[in-house]
């Protein structure tokens, strides 16, 4: 089995310390595996917002914890012209990692991490085409029975974000990047950047999309909430290839708590997903907004 803990939108710059370190405190008692950070370290990609970030991983990293890690559109600078288009990520390479596609592999997962992050587009990202060929490369030798995992800042799926349900913009050059992942067997795609959780089988969203579950987390510390959705981050038990466990863990304004929780299994190719009832999680923001299968939602 494999725990992964999965936080985005860091946000160092728009952050609150105690809930930065909370999370520390939160994940040292833990002890993932893997803690997986789907972008959006900085707020404005400032050298002091990246000294913040590289020292909150330093932390997470001499207390024993891996890393996967990937950029976000907040950690290329916005406003600096000449930095955005001649070295967009320079910063992000010197402070936080060289790569860009991050590759995890243990003896349950198999996990790749894609930059989407791009200069010419303010918040929207984009997967370009050598990157869908890293992505059916890399999990070409990966072994069948293991969950094969891919993270991006930017959500290959349009999302709901609004109270309404109102949906994002997909990725760029989503539809051949949802081919690539269904060609490489993805069976769940992590993303970020929306801060808002949310968990969902990719074929409600794409009819085609193949049978990946899609996987969003919150903002875990930032100060800049969506529909005031506190801070939170997911919580990830890969129990089998076809069985896995998701709960987000959330700020209750003192401390973080767990809350709604959902295993998924899954048989041929989709998820189902199966609401499991703890008395003591906190109650609000859900994962799952349509669970699917047996049992209703407590
Ligand atoms: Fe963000
Ligand atoms: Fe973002």
């Amino acid at each position: 089995m494999a725990r992964i803990a999965h936080l985005s939108d860091i946000h160092f710059g728009a952050h609150d310390p105690k809930i930065v370190a909370a999370t520390e405190a939160w994940l040292q008692q833990h002890q993932p595996e893997l803690v997986i950070v789907s972008g959006d370290f900085t707020q404005r990609a400032k050298r002091d917002q990246f000294r913040a970030a590289a020292a909150w991983l330093n932390r997470l990293r001499a207390a024993g914890m891996k890393l996967l890690v990937i950029p976000g559109n907040h950690d290329v600078p916005l406003y600096d012209l000449l930095r955005r288009f001649s070295a967009p990520l320079r910063r992000y390479k010197r402070y936080i990692s060289n790569d860009l596609c991050p590759f995890y592999e243990d003896d349950a997962v198999a996990i790749l991490g894609l930059n989407t992050a791009r200069s010419l587009t303010i918040k929207d990202g984009r997967i370009n085409h050598d990157q869908m060929r890293i992505l059916r490369d890399r999990f070409a030798s990966v072994a069948p029975d293991k969950t094969r995992i891919l993270v991006t800042h930017h959500p290959l799926f349009a999302m709901p974000i609004g109270r309404g349900g109102e949906l994002s913009e997909a990725v760029g050059r989503h539809e051949d990047a949802i081919r690539a992942a269904r060609a490489a067997g993805i069976h769940i795609a992590l993303a970020g950047h929306f801060h808002r959780t949310y968990a969902e089988t990719a074929q409600k969203m794409v009819a085609h999309a193949g049978g990946a579950l899609v996987i969003q987390a919150g903002t875990a510390t930032s100060t800049r909430l969506r529909n005031a959705e506190p801070q939170s981050f997911n919580w990830l038990h890969v129990h089998r290839h076809d069985s896995i466990e998701l709960q987000v863990v959330v700020w209750d304004g003192a401390g973080f708590r767990r809350g709604h929780h959902v295993a998924y299994s899954r048989t041929e190719n989709a998820w189902t997903a199966q609401p499991i009832i703890d008395s003591a999680a906190m109650p609000g923001i859900r994962i799952a907004q349509q669970a699917q299968g047996s049992g209703s939602d407590p």
